[in-house]
């Protein structure tokens, strides 16, 4: 890709790949068919269909042109109930079947996940909640094998507002005799919009969006149509885009509501940031000015744009420090940023941006779907021709990404198809 094109047009983003991978797996709490809108069309999508096919289900997809797509699945009377190494290797987020199988069977055997490239990611809360909901689990030969005839409502107290684990656990109550609260839960908008499809099946949950999940367990869920929130993530990397380039750029669907704290951070920077009926504009004349990110759960600025956040410091005027405090290990990509001429010094869960006018090109590897975008819009504001490789960790989370950058007036080619 060529670097110094300003960003510039109109982009639409699809359903967020991590509401779309749950909602996914909350079909299986109800035989029968539903159908998931806006599911972006995306590896990710894909190795989630293959899990729920080997545990009896059907799946159809149908994407669309904007990258968008109808899922069916139709979940059988009687799923299996085991998920194997080979896909939960290729997607942590496999796990999202845990909940729903040992709710609506009894048992379920998954396996365990392992490191990945932005740090070990524990499970104990989810088994520590599934725990408390009466289900008995042991780890055996690599798997997590969880059993219970039939859960019992509870209080759950995270320890940390974790996504996967709020999730989990949401998706296991709703089918509990009785009623859980969950304490300290994720207010993520997919968490949001998980607790609103799953109320469309039938589920009676009360707050939300909140800290405090309520669930009145029922006996049994309906199959629903449902639609999958737009994806801030996406929506938040073009904005930064936006602003790193000096670019003007309407981001189709985007909800201004899910991204406040981003959107305060990029009109600091100095940007011009509006919302309109059909989304947001995000335009910007000057060079950014640097400001400081800290990354927490939702409503605070998310930890998936923070390489977006440390390549927009990197060229922005000053210094800046970007604070991550979600996971460990997310500043490995750094050294790829530095490879483009970035000035960053990382001290812990620290990073020390001093800002240059611009960057120089140079071949990169992308370590992961954030970071390697990250380096994407790194390139944008490189001298010279940016090669940006593996770049199929980037298809996982940016449906037609390439398209969607060359609608933008980037001059960008993919030189070998996605592994
Ligand atoms: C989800 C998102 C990911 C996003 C993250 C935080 C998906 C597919 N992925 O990941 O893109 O970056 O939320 O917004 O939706 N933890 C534990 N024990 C647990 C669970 C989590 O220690 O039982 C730790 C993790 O190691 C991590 C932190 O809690 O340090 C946050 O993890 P969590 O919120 O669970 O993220 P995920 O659901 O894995």
């Amino acid at each position: 890709m060529s670097g110094g094109t300003a960003l510039s047009g109109r982009v639409r983003v699809t359903g967020a790949k991590n509401s779309a991978l749950k909602l996914m797996a909350a079909a299986l709490l109800s035989p029968g068919r539903s159908t998931i809108d806006e599911v972006p069309d995306i590896l990710d999508v894909t190795i989630m269909s293959e899990v729920l096919r080997r545990l009896g289900c059907g799946v159809e997809y149908a994407p669309s042109e904007g990258g968008g797509g109808r899922l069916v699945v139709d979940v059988p009377e009687q799923p299996s109930t085991e998920t194997d190494y080979d896909l939960v290797r290729r997607m942590r987020a496999s796990i999202s079947v845990l909940g729903p199988l040992v709710a609506r069977c009894g048992s379920a055997r998954v396996a365990l996940p392992g490191g990945d490239a932005i740090g070990s990611r524990g499970l104990d809360m989810h088994i520590a909640g599934l725990e408390r909901l009466g289900a008995t689990i042991i780890s055996e030969h690599g798997f997590l094998v969880a059993t219970a005839p039939r859960l019992t409502g509870t209080s759950i107290w995270l320890d940390f507002p974790s996504v996967g684990a709020t999730e989990n656990l949401l998706m296991a109550a709703v089918l509990a005799r009785g009623t859980t609260v969950i304490d300290n839960a994720a207010r993520e908008p997919e968490i949001v919009d998980l607790c609103a499809m799953l109320t469309a099946m039938g589920a009676s949950i009360d707050g939300a969006g909140t800290s405090t999940l309520t669930v009145d367990g029922v006996d049994e869920l309906r199959p629903v149509t449902f639609s999958t929130v737009p994806d801030r993530i996406v929506a938040g990397t073009w904005a930064i885009g936006a602003v790193m380039t000096r670019g003007d750029v309407v981001i189709e669907r985007a909800v201004a509501t899910h991204l406040r704290v981003v959107l305060d951070k990029l009109a600091d920077a100095g940007a011009t940031v509006e919302v309109l009926p059909e989304g947001l504009r995000v335009a910007m004349s000057e060079r950014p000015r640097g400001v400081d990110v800290v990354t927490l759960p939702f409503p605070g600025f998310p930890t998936d744009l923070q390489p977006m956040a440390v390549a927009l410091a990197a060229v922005s005027t000053g210094t800046a420090l970007i604070t991550e405090n979600v996971f460990e290990g997310r500043f490995m990509f750094v050294n790829e940023l530095v490879r483009l001429g970035a000035d960053v010094r990382i001290d812990g869960h620290h990073a020390v941006v001093r800002g240059r006018e611009r960057l120089s090109s140079a071949p990169v590897v992308a370590t992961d779907i954030r970071a390697g975008a990250g380096l994407v819009l790194a390139g944008l504001v490189a001298d010279g021709v940016t090669e940006v490789q593996e770049v199929h960790h980037v298809d996982r989370g940016y449906p037609r990404f390439v398209e969607q950058l060359r609608g933008l007036g980037v001059q960008v080619e993919r030189t070998r198809r996605p592994d």
